[in-house]
């Protein structure tokens, strides 16, 4: 494994930071070296000097794209949080399939989709209410878009298919059977389902007003990575991007407490629903 050293660290983590807003502190050089250090290698650099280098001067983007894939972390997997999928369960879908039903828009936001599972595990949610309000299918005035900024975990969420370890995590029995097909050690997502999410990869450090309005954003679990400076962006651009009355879902170990004043915290059971202040219901 290539050693990092101080100086070099400082030049990785700022590169990392300025590239996907991942912040890491002093004591994180393990991170780097763990998993960097097989690229930094493989791309003929005997040190991480070299490296950044090599990755801060290549025209064509690749090595920083291979990089943040590798700095990501990824981990993921079906209806994570028990308490943030009755909210979305027993108050936001059932809303979201009335409104749409009576013909409105409905825009909804995996903003770090991973490889899929958070908004696949909406889609499976969705279909069930459409199909007990009598409907054949999800509205198709519901549009789901899923973004990350990791082409490889992009790839997989396209692709839909899991293995038996990833499918072991969350998915209760009665959907794994009712919305997959097996071939194999390998789990496909319903084919017309699988439709309803559009993946785009996307940087939350860009503007969302490319993006258009949200009356749902989920935003799970990927702020803990980011500075404080930083979280207080996402918040002020997330409140920018939801429509009048519109909800954000954190992971629970995020919060939006003391970043932005934009949202009414608010619980569901267990679950800290920050609705967008002010506008009409
Ligand atoms: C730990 S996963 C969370 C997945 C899912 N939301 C969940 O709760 O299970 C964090 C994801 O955030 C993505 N990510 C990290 N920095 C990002 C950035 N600047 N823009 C967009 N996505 C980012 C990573 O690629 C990763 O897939």
């Amino acid at each position: 494994m290539l050693k990092i050293n101080d100086p070099e660290f400082l030049l990785m983590k700022k590169f990392i930071e300025e590239h996907c807003g991942i912040f890491l502190e002093g004591g994180k050089e393990y991170l780097i070296e763990s998993r960097l250090s097989d690229l930094a290698i493989e791309t003929g650099c005997n040190s991480f000097q070299e490296f950044h280098y090599k990755a801060r001067t290549d025209p064509t983007g690749r090595l920083r794209d291979r990089i943040i894939d590798l700095m990501t972390t990824n981990e993921t997997l079906w209806f994570r949080d028990a308490s943030a999928w009755e909210y979305i369960s027993e108050i936001a879908v059932p809303d979201i399939i009335d409104k749409a039903a009576a013909g409105n828009e409905v825009r909804i936001w995996s903003a770090a989709a991973s490889t899929g599972q958070e908004a696949y595990s909406l889609v499976m949610l969705l279909d069930e209410a459409s199909k007990k309000k009598g409907l054949k299918s999800i509205p198709d005035s519901i549009e789901i878009i899923g973004t990350d900024i990791s082409s490889a975990a992009l790839l997989l969420a396209g692709a839909a298919r899991y293995d038996t370890i990833a499918m072991s995590r969350g998915l209760p029995e009665d959907k794994k059977q009712r919305y997959f097909k097996q071939a194999g050690n390998i789990w496909m997502f319903d084919e017309d389902l699988k439709k309803r999410v559009r993946f785009i990869r996307f940087n939350l450090q860009n503007s969302f007003t490319p993006l258009g309005k949200f009356d749902l954003i989920l935003c799970r679990y990927v702020t803990i990575y980011f500075s404080e400076p930083f979280k207080k962006e996402i918040f002020a651009k997330m409140a920018v991007a939801l429509k009048s009355k519109g909800v954000l879902l954190l992971g629970a170990t995020e919060s939006a407490r003391g970043f932005s004043d934009d949202f009414d915290i608010s619980y569901y059971k267990n679950a800290a629903v920050n609705t967008l202040k002010g506008g009409v219901p």
